[in-house]
């Protein structure tokens, strides 16, 4: 007699998460890519460069030690954490205890979720820009909070309008969340709007959490602020940055959390249940690019500023509107009215082999829009931005 075929569930709280829209297009290109076409995907917001050598190096010296290969800490080496607040204090002028205003992530997308796991019970409010980084929404919902989202429309420059966040919603939110320089719109924060977000969380008592992974790359001049470096942020807030984007080192999974302690005490708490840390040559390498020789940063954003303008000029040429984007490694382009921002993408994917992502993925408000990242060489952008250009506009409505 054959046994039954068992059947396990996954547990109630996995139905919260919806469909990661990247793993089904995934399997579409697979199957493009079978049939021979040249896919170029602009969709993914992964840096196609290398860290510099020095980085590299530092991490085979490290991991030549004999004991270097033993588990770490799960909040990172003390070096580490000095390593962060030394980058801190050189670049905004801010003071960290590495103790106790540090911590290390696998990355700041598990910063981001644990932080949220950590902090938000359900029926909590969390406040949510929308179009963002989907991880944020998606922690929020597997921790049961309400998702209220903030969105970030063109006329208010891509910030969240604070007084149109409804007074029940301030009362109940836990956690707010900001990004800027932000991903998917290229936006910029000034520093007076980082002021009124903290006197918001400081009048209705919930914490302020900036997701500031681009504020190293930015272009024409500009200088992204901190949420720390104004008074009083640490009482409320927390930053997370990393060194995914700033050092071309995505696939490290190498991150941080700073700012106010007690926030992080609770997230270390967390993360010591889940993880044991980083592997230390990962963070040897990552403190001395941190503490290192930084102007090689400074070709590097010229490749992506170079980028940008062929992708924008190449955009409105087609006919699409695009800001140029002074800071992170997107362009935000906005279709014509009317026309479906999934169709477009999925039509453009079948027709030239480009692939970009729909805006709605990234929230509500991304309707009607598509984001562009310019994780790849120049010469290979003039060539997608010709088969965006064939394909034109109007198709895909
Ligand atoms: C706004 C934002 N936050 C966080 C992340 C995740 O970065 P990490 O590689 O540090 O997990 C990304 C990655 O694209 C991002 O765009």
């Amino acid at each position: 007699m054959p046994t039954p075929k068992l059947t396990f569930r996954p547990a109630e709280r996995l139905a919260a998460l919806p469909p990661y829209f990247y793993a089904d297009l995934t399997q579409r290109l697979a199957q493009l890519r079978v049939r021979g076409v040249d896919l170029i995907r602009l969709d993914a917001g992964s840096p196609d460069l290398p860290p510099a050598p020095f980085i590299v190096q530092a991490l085979q010296r490290s991991a030549e030690k004999p004991n270097h290969h033993g588990y770490m800490p799960y909040g990172g080496t003390p070096e580490y954490r000095a390593a962060w607040a030394e980058f801190y204090g050189r670049r905004f002028g801010v003071e960290l205890d590495p103790q106790s205003e540090v911590v290390g992530l696998i990355g700041s997308k598990e910063g981001i979720f644990n932080l949220t796991l950590a902090f938000v019970n359900p029926g909590d409010v969390a406040l949510i820009p929308d179009p963002g980084y989907a991880t944020y929404a998606n922690a929020a919902l597997f921790a049961g909070a309400e998702v209220i989202y903030m969105p970030l429309l063109a006329e208010n420059k891509f910030l969240p309008d604070l007084r149109a966040i409804s007074s029940d919603a301030l009362r109940r939110a836990k956690l707010m969340w900001l990004n800027y320089p932000n991903n998917p719109t290229g936006a910029v924060a000034p520093l007076e709007f980082f002021a009124e977000v903290i006197a918001l969380a400081r009048a209705h008592g919930f914490i302020v959490a900036h997701d500031a992974p681009y504020t190293e790359i930015t272009f024409d001049g500009y200088r992204a602020p901190s949420l720390l470096q104004l008074p009083g942020a640490k009482d409320v807030g927390v930053e997370f940055h990393s060194l995914s984007k700033t050092y071309n080192m995505a696939g490290w999974r190498v991150g941080v959390a700073a700012g106010n302690p007690e926030v992080l005490r609770a997230l270390g708490r967390l993360k010591g249940h889940i993880d044991t840390g980083t592997f230390r040559p990962i963070m040897d390498a990552a403190a001395g690019a941190l503490t290192g020789d930084q102007s090689w940063t400074i070709e590097r954003n010229e490749i992506y500023r170079e980028r940008r303008d062929v992708v924008v000029a190449a955009l409105r040429a087609a006919g699409f509107q695009a800001d140029t984007p002074v800071a992170a490694i997107y362009v935000w382009a906005r279709l014509p009215e009317g026309v479906d921002d999934r169709a477009y993408a999925a039509g453009l994917l079948e027709a030239t082999g480009v692939s970009v992502t729909p805006g709605s993925v990234l929230g509500p408000s991304g309707a009607g829009y598509f984001r562009i990242a310019l994780c790849h060489p120049v010469e290979r952008l003039r060539e997608a931005m010709q088969r965006v250009g064939r394909w034109g506009v109007e198709v895909g409505s």
